[in-house]
């Protein structure tokens, strides 16, 4: 088997659902025997990213970096699942071109309303109560994609359905990457 290297990237809000999402994901390619890696956003700020804030310039650097390093890992055959809010659109294209065809965005489109009530980590009260300033939906933007690939509706659908259109879409640009090769 060949390795396919691949970028599923997970955009959406904070608590929307894409650590969870991506979490799965992993699971069922590692069953498969695939490389995976996971570029979690709280992660990569305690590590790659410890210098930024969450200005747009700064989350722009943020998604920069976190895209060069997928971008490096997918060209190696990895298929790497990147969990960043990633709010701004122009920088997610921008991603998207340095990758190209292996490249699947993938919108967690939850609510704002649902991701504030389950509040799991309890930062949409604080950012209420004006403890945290530039907040995601709150009072910082989330420009939600255009053409995502895929969408996971996370307020109406559970986990496994989630994961399943995931799946679906990666086994599309396998079936895709495939093709292409053995037209070489
Ligand atoms: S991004 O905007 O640069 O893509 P990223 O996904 O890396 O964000 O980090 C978001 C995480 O940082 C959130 O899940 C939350 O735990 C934490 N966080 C702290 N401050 C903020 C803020 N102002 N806006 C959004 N998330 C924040």
């Amino acid at each position: 088997m060949i390795d396919i290297g691949a970028t599923i990237w997970f955009t959406g809000l904070s608590g929307a659902g894409k650590t969870t999402i991506s979490t799965e994901v992993a699971k069922t390619l590692r069953q498969r025997g695939l490389k995976v890696e996971i570029l979690d956003g709280d992660i990569v700020r305690q590590n790659l990213t410890r210098d930024l804030g969450f200005s747009r310039a700064d989350r722009d650097e943020n998604i920069r970096r976190i895209g060069f390093v997928a971008n490096l890992l997918t060209r190696n055959g990895v298929v790497v699942l990147v969990s960043a809010i990633s709010p701004y659109r122009d920088v997610r294209q921008e991603v998207r071109q340095k990758i190209g065809s292996s490249f699947i965005e993938v919108y967690v489109n939850a609510s704002l309303a649902s991701c504030e009530d389950r509040d799991v980590k309890g930062l949409y009260k604080r950012a209420r109560q004006g403890e945290i300033k530039f907040f995601t939906g709150i009072d910082d933007p989330y420009e939600p994609p255009l053409k995502a690939e895929v969408e996971c509706l996370t307020d109406q659908e559970d986990i496994e359905q989630s994961v399943t259109k995931v799946i679906e879409q990666f086994d599309i640009l396998c079936s895709n990457a495939a093709v292409s090769s053995a037209c070489l």
